[in-house]
């Protein structure tokens, strides 16, 4: 369970955060909605360790993150996996070398490893048939494909499902998304979604997405927080969410659905 209490944020004379108070639970998927430049990623980049609060609390399993050592932040940061805005690849490397990347950077050197890591993360974005059929001909020809590939050769889609296998590698107990649907078409979209929602269901990770598409929220969300003004406006299912009477929330879903 991540608790965030009291969190707030600036930079320079801008408060971003004015004191957040916000509770994901574990298992299921939690939307984090709102307007563009209302704070989703400046929140995001607190709960996993890559900014600091300037007041206030972030919680992961009842322990509080300002107090871990290096190592702690290290392990957080492991079990964490995050699919950032844009795909955010690295367009020298391979798919092989971007999703395996971060365990290489953690000192792992047995090629047997990081192979079987990315065929499994590679196989649950569907960039490969599924595990069992590893070791068939037709399998080991894609994977010898794929794995080869540069940033540059896949579509937008693809792109995007290798950011997300990169933030599955190490099976991390929460998987964070900031606009995963962000400048893709609404096919690719709709697609995208239904990934984020196929594993959230088959991984037992813990889902944020932060999004402004409603479609999305609509499609995966089992909670949904949004976030106005630096603060939280609205928490709750997405039932609770479409009855809302908070003029906010109103105008909110008026504009983006
Ligand atoms: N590192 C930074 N330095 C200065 N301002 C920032 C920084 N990161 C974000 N901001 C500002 O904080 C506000 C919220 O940004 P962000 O969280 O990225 O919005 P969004 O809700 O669209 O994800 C924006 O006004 C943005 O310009
Ligand atoms: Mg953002």
């Amino acid at each position: 369970m991540i608790e965030i209490r009291g969190l707030k944020k600036a930079f320079g004379a801008k408060q971003v955060l004015r004191g957040i108070d916000l509770t994901v639970p574990t298992g299921g998927t939690t939307c984090i909605i709102g307007k563009s430049g209302c704070g989703k990623s400046v929140l995001l980049k607190h709960i996993v360790g890559l900014l600091k609060a300037d007041e206030g609390d972030v919680f992961l399993d009842g322990k509080n993150i300002r107090d871990f050592n290096r190592e702690e932040i290290y392990a957080l940061r492991r079990s964490v996996g995050f699919v950032f805005q844009g795909a955010a690849l690295f367009d020298s490397l391979t798919v092989f070398d971007n999703v395996v990347i971060s365990l290489v950077e953690h000192g792992e050197k047995d090629t047997e490893k990081l192979d079987s890591e990315a065929r499994r993360v590679l196989s649950a974005v569907g960039l490969l048939p599924p595990r069992s059929e590893s070791g068939t001909a037709a399998y080991e020809k894609e994977y010898a494909i794929i794995r080869e590939k540069k940033p540059s050769d896949l579509s937008g889609g693809m792109r995007k499902r290798v950011g997300v296998a990169r933030a599955l590698v190490g099976s991390p107990d929460y998987i964070f998304y900031d606009e995963p649907t962000t400048g893709l078409d609404p096919i690719t979209s709709q697609q995208i979604d239904d990934l984020v929602g196929e594993l959230a269901k088959s991984l037992k990770a813990t889902s944020v997405v932060i999004t402004h598409d409603m479609f999305s929220v609509f499609n995966i969300a089992d909670h949904v927080v949004m976030l106005e003004a630096g603060l939280v406006q609205f928490s709750g299912s997405v039932a609770e969410l479409r009855a809302s009477q908070d003029p906010v929330v109103v105008e909110f879903l008026a504009r983006y659905v």
